[in-house]
């Protein structure tokens, strides 16, 4: 992808004494007593903001929190947790600017975070005269937010079109990187595992995934409506029966480039969807119609497993059963560790997928975590990001 490097501009001396703004994504989960709960977000930041603190530029920061009513200010709505948190991170102070859209006073090698950016009255709607008035705040325009990479709000899009300079920070780079080396040039075989409750919410994704993988593992009600459609019983499982017909069609538009939608062929059952509900194996020509597909059971996991250890490159998106539950969690666990071993390039995304993640302690062992939840979801659907297209554009002069 052609576009301008944030790293390059420092890498060649152009961001000293510059006024950089930096849009990143620290939207970050918080208790109700205002706690971060969860901070990666913040961390993924920190490299572009120490970069341009190198660098000699005047930085600064903003990101959204949340989705607050644009002008009207709420204490839970401030970056306040986020700047200490930053400033813990940093080892330095980070001072929190409010109604900044006017002027911002930083110097050289100074920081300031600006103020949750969705409280500006025009952000979401991409205001230009909002827009205009932060790429004027700016010499160069950093968007490292990709978890907001699919939004064109003003901070996103809107500044980029105007700013003097726009590029990409690190942590976007990286997301575009990543994201290229796993779906554009892959090393094959290319197994997808897309995983969830619901079809519809992921059918763009299925049928996107459909025309480039090799394999396309389907877990959680997904894998349910997968198998109605392979013409199994599913007993009183989630499913989506009017998407029959769609999983059909994904299945044989795989079958016809010679790839595979591995169907369960056994399963993990309970009568009831609670932690202590028994958990029982069958196969799966055998559930029963009052039972509750809750995983995959240890035969398919084992297949799948697998599959992955033989893969070329992995991309993961949602857990194949109630991993929060122990005993429905051992297909998850099983991928998972799968993932681990293989020695294909892997990416993975989504929230339940980095606390699966988390729980196998499996960080190190995958590829690249993607920060994107959305944005994330937006590229396996093959779609465009508003961030991406802007900065081609922009870099094309
Ligand atoms: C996210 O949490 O996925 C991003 O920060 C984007 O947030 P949004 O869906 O409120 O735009």
């Amino acid at each position: 992808m052609n576009i301008l490097r944030f790293s390059d501009l420092c890498a060649q001396g152009k961001a000293r004494g510059q006024r950089v703004f930096i849009r990143a994504d620290l939207n970050v989960p918080q208790n109700d007593a205002g706690q971060i709960t969860e901070d990666t977000r913040i961390r993924a930041s920190i490299p572009c903001i120490q970069m341009a603190l190198d660098a000699g530029a005047a930085v600064m920061v903003t990101s959204h929190l949340g989705r607050p009513t644009e002008g009207e200010f709420k204490p839970e709505d401030s970056l306040a947790p986020v700047a200490a948190r930053l400033g813990e991170l940093l080892g330095r102070e980070v001072p929190l600017r409010s109604n900044w859209v006017d002027g911002v006073q930083v110097q050289p090698g100074q920081l300031v975070l600006l103020e949750n950016c969705r409280l500006n009255k025009g952000e979401k709607k991409n205001n230009p005269e909002l827009a205009k008035k932060m790429a004027a705040l700016c010499d160069i325009f950093v968007h490292d937010a990709f978890g907001a990479a699919h939004r064109a709000e003003a901070s996103t899009y809107g500044i980029a079109q105007y700013a003097k300079v726009a590029c990409a920070g690190p942590l976007l780079s990286a997301e575009i990187d990543a994201i290229s080396k796993a779906l554009a040039n892959p090393r094959r075989p290319l197994v997808a595992i897309v995983a969830g409750s619901k079809v519809s919410t992921k059918l763009t994704i299925l049928q996107s995934l459909a025309k480039n993988v090799d394999q396309l593992i389907v877990g959680g009600g997904i894998a349910n409506t997968f198998m109605l459609a392979a013409g199994l019983k599913i007993g009183k499982s989630l499913a989506e029966a009017d998407l029959v017909d769609q999983a059909r069609a994904v299945i044989k538009a795989m079958k016809a480039r010679g790839a595979e939608v591995p169907i369960p062929t056994d399963v993990v059952v309970a009568k009831t969807f609670s932690a202590d509900a028994p958990a029982t194996i069958k196969a799966a020509t055998d559930v029963a119609d009052d039972d509750l597909i809750l995983d995959i059971g240890p035969q398919t996991a084992a297949r799948l497993a697998e599959q992955l250890k033989a893969a070329g490159t992995i991309v993961w998106n949602g857990p194949v059963g109630v991993f929060e539950f122990d005993a429905f969690a051992k297909g998850t666990e099983t991928i998972a560790r799968a993932i681990a071993q293989s020695s294909a390039f892997s990416i993975a995304g989504g929230g339940d997928t980095l606390a699966a993640i988390a729980k196998y302690g499996i960080e190190k062992d995958v590829g690249y975590i993607s920060t994107g939840g959305g944005a994330f979801l937006e590229i396996l659907e093959g779609k465009q990001l508003p961030a991406f297209e802007i900065l081609e554009k922009r870099a094309q002069g």
